[in-house]
């Protein structure tokens, strides 16, 4: 069980470490002044129905409650320990798993540590104003549990610096609260995290998305022979599983609302479709396009000598690193990478070491395009003959080998010029963004309300009716 009576909830017996508890505790108010600061906005006095954890266990771990956000327990919880566990990956396969830092490994690992904490805050600064624009309570309190688990997952991250890495980890605890998401000077490490997320689509397909790259980051790192990052992980990944069913269930409501418009009243030109105030497939492509090539690049690099350090070094395996039947090793096995040469893409073989991230990638998308698959079931179910399709992975890419390419969405490599003149049948143009905003300029606040653009969910949260008041305003 998690101990609620401290300062800070946690399963990892901080009381037992004065120091370390007095860490977490100076870094408690910089926190909250950063969620008073970048969280929700207006959201202070607001009573939430959320979830809080009250257990690692798998079984019925959540607890729903009204809370206010800013009085969140947010705590300290790892998976318990599993004293056989071993490094199960890498030049250093079949030793115990590591509960301290190797001393070789410390800055790679603080690295992949403040690389990951980074993500948690910055998606949190991201969503700040959409509260002010929800098509629903019941949307409403997701998002607002999506942010506060987000501000859990740092709690995780920031437990670990303080706790394994000294000084170094405390000040990278700081430089956490300091960055900031879209930030010319002090912007969040990684790319997608720095986009802004202007609207109730962008948000579900950013959790859809980009959730999922957190997930998969995640589960490369609970293989990790670091020990209590491995134990973090697997219970951050639990919490995980919500974001991205918020971000599924919502963009498969938004395209069911869609279909059911073009049914009723026979249209299918997307003006005409947009004129029903809802959002035409054509616009939900286009967003699907950009979330999608923006969170491919998050898994870095097609060939990259870091990856391949990382997971010799034993401390970021494969997804589903210790399901795989091969040696682990990896030593003498290859994997294909994409490049461009000579104008066309061609596929070769490199060392599977160095083409780590892109196997991550290549499982990423796997499990996207079933999630797609899924979207299209809405549609095909609703007798419209439209097909959402993922882009070519080269697409609009800006880091790996495609950067500095003109890939178009089905693969084609094109000049710069060519490029940019089917852009905005791509991507959301301008108008595109303006459109969708139009329709998200209040907030839908009465209990069993939707937004025009939306169907409801299918059912409630914590078996709650639809109309339950899942946000109080006060
Ligand atoms: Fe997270
Ligand atoms: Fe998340």
């Amino acid at each position: 069980m998690i101990n609620y009576t401290e300062k800070i909830p946690n399963n990892v017996d901080l009381g037992r470490d004065r120091v370390l508890q007095r860490a977490l505790e100076h870094w408690q108010p910089a926190f909250l002044g950063w969620w008073n600061d970048m969280g929700p906005n207006e959201s202070r006095s607001y009573d939430v129905y959320l979830r809080t954890a009250i257990s690692v266990e798998p079984d019925g771990w959540a607890q729903f409650d009204y809370v206010k956000m800013p009085e969140y327990r947010w705590g300290i919880f790892l998976q318990p320990r599993d004293e056989k566990r071993e490094v199960n990956f890498g030049t250093h396969k079949g030793q115990p798993a590591w509960q301290e830092v190797p001393g070789e490994y410390r800055s790679t690992l603080r690295r992949i540590i403040v690389t990951q904490g980074d993500t948690e805050p910055a998606s949190v600064e991201q969503q700040k104003m959409l509260g002010l624009s929800c098509p629903s309570l019941y949307d409403l309190r997701n998002i607002f549990q999506v942010n506060v688990e987000e501000g859990r997952h740092l709690w995780a991250m920031v437990y670990l610096l303080h706790r394994y890495f000294g000084r170094d980890g405390r000040e990278e605890a700081e430089a956490l609260l300091a960055r900031r998401s879209g930030d010319t000077d002090n912007p969040r490490i990684l790319g997608a995290f720095n986009e802004p997320t202007p609207d109730w689509l962008a948000f579900y397909m950013f959790t859809f998305f980009t959730d999922r790259d957190g997930k998969f980051q995640l589960c490369a790192l609970a293989e990790s022979g670091f020990d209590p990052l491995s134990r973090t992980c697997r219970f951050m990944l639990t919490e995980e599983a919500h974001h991205m069913f918020v971000g599924e269930t919502g963009v498969g409501r938004i395209i069911q609302r869609t279909c059911e418009m073009m049914k009723e009243n026979k249209v299918e030109d997307p003006l005409d479709v947009r004129a029903l105030g809802v959002i035409d497939l054509q616009t939900i492509q286009k967003y699907l396009n950009f979330h999608y090539s923006v969170t491919l690049d998050l898994y870095g690099s097609d060939v990259s000598s870091n990856a391949a350090n990382y997971f010799t070094s034993g401390l970021k395996g494969r997804f589903r690193e210790t399901k795989l039947e091969d040696d682990h090793v990896l030593a003498d096995t290859s994997y294909p990478v994409s490049e461009v040469v000579g104008g066309k893409i061609v596929t070769r073989n490199v060392p599977a070491l160095t083409a780590l991230n892109e196997r991550l990638r290549d499982d990423y998308i796997d499990e996207i395009a079933d999630g797609v698959s899924r979207w299209q079931r809405v549609i095909d179910q609703a007798g419209i003959s439209f097909r959402l399709t993922l882009p070519h992975k080269g697409f609009h890419r800006e880091i790996g080998n495609f950067a500095g390419h003109f890939i178009g969405i089905e693969g084609e490599v094109l000049s710069e010029e060519a490029w940019k003149k089917h852009q905005f049948e791509w991507l959301p143009s301008p108008k595109d963004y303006e459109f969708v905003q139009s329709l998200m300029t209040g907030r839908v606040a009465e209990p069993g309300k939707f937004a025009n653009w939306i169907a409801p969910p299918m059912r409630g949260i914590n078996n709650k009716p639809l109309d339950f008041e899942y946000v109080r305003f006060n």
